[in-house]
């Protein structure tokens, strides 16, 4: 099944979404994205119906608008975005600055999305004045309009009225979570980049991430966690503590792009936490199944 993925992304679970839905149960009401991003998991959980409805939410408002307009407007963004990328011919270098300096004077969806497609690694990054800043990757032109219209298209039929979207603090989303719910956390914090992550315009504390989870717990919500990882034997992130009852897995998530960079083959691992909620829930399936 080709599951679209309209938003290029750094840190995005595309490639990691099938291993992370093998341990949800096999259908939820909702999933909850907090920190979304590009929303890999909810895209790979609607198409394959492993969930009914989404609630997708990131701090970076401009991004969330950006899904606005995906879920909202998807013929006239493909539109836009084709005219922003047609301008490019013949000034490429140039331009990227142009459009960078529009986006951060009118926050319109097209430049974010053209950007992203012609950014270096599809990282964003602001400085400490908010602004865009950046650069061009110019080995790349970016997605073609034929390509991305039809990413977008197909991304707004799959979320079409099965989607809430927000641009708030994780916690804000956490409290209307409920039981039925299976929220997926991917926080900014401590990733395979280390804690000096730069790449989001917002990064959280530990303690306050910690206090959040216990929440969950307390309230028999079910959410499964990707936060830390290891790179053949370096090992990034701050433990999480043993009483908030997690069950850590390893996923494989490939090749590290840093180490084939120096000619060297070391497989990089994230990890993946299951709720004391989620495994309960997990039982209960897997007791219903063999009855
Ligand atoms: C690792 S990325 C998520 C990637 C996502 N799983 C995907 O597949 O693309 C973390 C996201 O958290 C967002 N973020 C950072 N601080 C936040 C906060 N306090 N509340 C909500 N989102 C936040 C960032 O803007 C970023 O998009």
């Amino acid at each position: 099944m080709r599951i679209p993925h309209p938003i290029p992304y750094q840190g995005s679970k595309r490639r990691l979404a099938p291993a992370i839905l093998a341990w949800s149960p096999p259908t939820v009401e909702r999933i909850v994205e907090p920190f979304a991003g590009s929303a890999a998991l909810s895209l790979a959980a609607l198409a394959t119906g492993q969930a009914r409805s989404v609630a997708l939410n990131d701090a970076n408002a401009p991004l969330m608008a950006l899904w606005d307009a995906i879920v909202h407007q998807p013929a006239s963004l493909a539109e836009a975005y084709a005219e922003v990328w047609d301008g490019q011919h013949g000034r490429e270098q140039a331009y990227f600055a142009a459009v960078r300096a529009e986006f951060n004077r009118t926050a319109q969806p097209q430049h974010l999305l053209f950007l992203l497609t012609r950014c270096v690694k599809a990282a964003v990054r602001y400085n400490a004045q908010g602004a865009f800043n950046q650069s061009a990757d110019h080995r790349r032109r970016g997605t073609h309009p034929n390509t991305m219209r039809r990413q977008i298209l197909d991304t707004a039929r799959l979320l079409g009225n099965k989607t809430s979207l927000s641009a708030a603090d994780y916690r804000d989303v956490l409290s209307t979570s409920t039981s039925h719910d299976l929220v997926y956390l991917d926080p900014p914090y401590q990733g395979v980049c280390g804690p000096r992550d730069q790449r989001y315009a917002q990064t959280i504390s530990f303690a306050d991430f910690v206090e959040a989870l216990r929440w969950l717990n307390q309230r028999e919500i079910a959410y499964l966690l990707s936060y830390d990882g290891r790179s053949g034997s370096k090992a990034f992130g701050q433990p999480l503590p043993s009483s908030l009852h997690l069950q850590r897995i390893e996923l494989d998530a490939g090749p590290s792009a840093q180490a084939t960079l120096l000619g060297r083959r070391v497989v990089t691992h994230e990890a993946l936490y299951l709720s004391p909620a989620l495994l309960r829930r997990r039982e209960v399936v897997t007791y219903r199944s063999i009855m």
